[in-house]
């Protein structure tokens, strides 16, 4: 399990789905069992449900957070919407440079080094997503991704202002494909990344930040996944949709004997 000094979070990212209608009964169900859950809890939803989610999510226990923003406090940037925007319309949070966002939308390592600032000036807690693809990984090009995207997306801060930093290691094979990661892959990976930390920002840094695993992650393979010492919790698509699926992930155990497939 993550050290005791990092508290799991376990977030939502509901991409382009659900309806206002649905948004809002997921979002109760939600609030109802973050009260219970083995962390912290937060969903980050379309721009056109924050205020309805928001709404239900007040004062309870789970986050409300967004799933991307502009690097411009403002202006003529037809279709953006800023961090402040957010922050001022209930958000704690945002998803930066996750991959659909890099491969879908063009998102380079500089805009979500920029993204990644606009959140921590507005006040949010940035989920800045790595990861490599399947690509990537089988010519063994894994690591030195992973340290270009660490390095170039937390460039020119420094640990205090970084100090709300979260990071989701989710490689591209493995998300919306049902192919999760081995917890000794994620494992792996995680350590790589919290050396990575290390090296920019010195040990104490690494060791505050917590570094999230995302795809596939699903009640069945969430306990094994929480199980590893750098794993400090979930970034959850597909089974974030399913609100006894999400309930069942944010109430993982991490005590878990870790898997056979390791
Ligand atoms: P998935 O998505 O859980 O559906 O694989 C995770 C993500 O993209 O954040």
């Amino acid at each position: 399990m993550s050290s005791a000094s990092r508290r799991p979070l376990i977030a939502g990212n509901w991409k382009m789905n659900l309806t206002l209608a649905q948004s809002v009964d997921l979002s109760r169900a939600v609030r109802d069992g973050a009260a219970s859950a083995s962390g912290e809890v937060a969903v980050c939803v379309p721009f056109t449900a924050i205020a309805a989610v928001g709404a239900v999510l007040k004062g309870s226990a789970a986050a409300l957070g967004a799933q991307d923003c502009h690097w411009e406090t403002q202006g003529a940037f037809t279709g953006e919407v800023s961090a402040g925007m957010l922050a001022d319309a209930g958000c704690a949070a945002v998803i930066v440079g996750h991959s659909e966002r890099r491969r879908l939308f063009g998102d380079s390592d500089e805009w979500v080094n920029k993204k990644l600032g606009a959140a921590l000036k507005a006040g949010l807690t940035p989920i800045a997503c790595v990861g490599e693809t399947l690509e990537e990984r089988e010519s063994r090009k894994t690591w030195r991704i992973l340290q270009t995207q660490v390095e170039q997306g937390l460039k020119g801060f420094s640990p205090a202002e970084l100090a709300k930093l979260v990071v989701a290691y989710e490689p591209v094979w493995a998300i919306g494909t049902g192919r999760t990661a081995t917890p000794a892959q994620a494992q792996e990976a995680h350590a790589f990344l919290r050396g990575q930390l290390r090296r920019l920002h010195g040990e104490a840094f690494a060791q505050s930040v917590r570094i999230l695993y995302g795809g596939s992650v699903t009640p069945e393979n969430v306990d094994a996944l929480m199980a590893q010492p750098d794993v400090d919790g979930a970034l959850v698509g597909g089974a974030s949709l399913k609100a006894d699926a999400f309930l069942r992930i944010m109430r993982f155990s991490a005590a878990a004997p870790a898997s056979a497939d390791q």
